[in-house]
């Protein structure tokens, strides 16, 4: 049994994005088809640049599979590049303000900002986002959901009472069908968004934000359904399922604050007013155990505890402007405005894809560790027996 982890390679223009995705038990179904819909999800959303009509991601699943079943070998994820001109794209004059390019050149003692721009794009998230499929088999086939949506783009928010009150315990059917509910209404929204009503003043947000050559940012939020308690670790600091988190999400590009359950909020409040009472539940919860209210965002000291796992996301607006912000030439040092290049006015949707699937990824990780075998079989008796023991404790 090995760690699950992941690596990615791949550049923006080059020919196709990759990712090796090791430690998944034996036993798995996996279909392409299903890693193919978040690839299609992560190129949606109004705002987006003409990069996504050229693009179609599909997978090719190259390595780890027998017949639509895990191995239990790392699993190679190859998602090609429409667009592969790498060789052909000319360099970029200018840095852009926001954007990896002054500090990635210093950084490698370079004027090609090229050669940092085509690995240092969000184009690589495509191959997070299929390594996150994977992960987010593995969790479905143990009950649990992981879901991502937007609450804001710029400075227009969903209704709060659109956001279902998300509950803990094992996922059952109350639970799965308000899980359905929410993915519709998302899924029909070109915001990501759960609540309709909110489209049209984003809409216009993103409209108004293109027209002035300009961009916009928002929030997103990933909820995870069913995750047992006893996931993560309070003995080292590495283990925080908290940390790990944060961390998975503050290395997408762009996002710049990472929240779990009340998050800032908290600091404001009285702690009897924030943390959540533990009761007995005969027949629900955890082997009975519950608790009223989620404001912890289901993770205490560094442990999953039983209620849904709320983390949150502040993306920026995106740094590339039509009209380039101030910089200076590489090449003749004098000021110049930053190259633009064909981009997104707005991707807090597509980034909702990409935060479910880095969240998916840290929780089917420490899924792992808890209940880790070879094979599937073996992973569902521990956790089984885990389970079972709940309520004698
Ligand atoms: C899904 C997604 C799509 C993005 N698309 C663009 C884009 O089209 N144009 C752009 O300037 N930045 C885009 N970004 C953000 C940049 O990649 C990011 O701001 C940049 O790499 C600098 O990293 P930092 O913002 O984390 O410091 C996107 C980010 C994500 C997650």
């Amino acid at each position: 049994m090995s760690d699950l982890r992941y690596r990615t390679a791949g550049e923006s223009h080059g020919p196709a994005l990759l990712a090796i995705v090791e430690g998944v038990p034996a036993g798995l179904r996996l279909e392409a088809s299903a890693i193919d819909a978040d690839l299609a999800r992560r190129q949606g959303g109004f705002g987006r640049s003409r990069r996504q009509a050229l693009e179609r991601d599909r997978v090719r699943i190259l390595s780890g599979l027998k017949r639509g079943r895990t191995l239990g070998s790392p699993i190679a994820l190859l998602v090609g590049n429409a667009d592969d001109s790498i060789d052909r794209l000319p360099n970029l004059r200018a840095p852009r303000p926001g954007h990896a390019d002054l500090a990635g050149c210093l950084k490698y003692g370079t004027r090609d900002v090229r050669a940092v721009l085509e690995r240092s794009s969000a184009r690589e998230t495509v191959a997070r986002v299929a390594a996150g499929a994977v992960a987010r088999a593995l969790l479905r086939k143990f009950a649990v959901e992981v879901f991502g949506y937007v609450l804001s783009i710029g400075a227009v928010r969903a209704a709060p009472r659109r956001v279902p009150a998300w509950g803990g315990g094992p996922l059952e059917s109350e639970g799965l069908s308000r899980l359905g509910e929410a993915r519709a209404a998302r899924d029909a929204s070109p915001f990501a968004s759960l609540d309709p009503g909110a489209a049209v003043g984003m809409r216009r947000e993103v409209e108004a934000a293109a027209r002035q050559g300009d961009t916009v940012g928002g929030l997103f939020e990933v909820v995870a359904l069913g995750v047992p308690p006893g996931l993560g670790s309070f003995a080292t600091g590495e283990g925080r399922i908290d940390g790990r988190l944060a961390r998975a999400l503050m290395s997408i590009p762009a996002v710049k604050g990472v929240e779990i359950g009340l998050g800032f909020a908290a600091a404001r409040m009285r702690g009897s007013r924030v943390h959540d009472p533990i009761l007995r539940r005969d027949g629900g919860g955890w082997g009975g155990w519950a608790r009223d209210g989620n404001r912890a965002g289901g993770v205490e000291g560094g442990v999953s505890n039983g209620e849904a796992v709320l983390v949150r996301a502040a993306m920026k607006p995106l740094p590339t402007l039509r009209r380039g912000l101030p910089s200076v030439n590489l090449e003749t040092r004098a000021p110049e405005r930053g190259t633009f290049q064909r981009s997104d006015v707005c991707a807090v949707p597509a980034a909702s894809v990409v935060g479910e699937a880095a969240v998916a990824f840290e929780i089917a990780r420490a899924f792992l560790e808890k209940f880790g075998g070879d094979s599937i079989s073996e992973v569902s008796a521990a956790r089984r027996a885990y389970l079972e023991s709940l309520g004698s404790v």
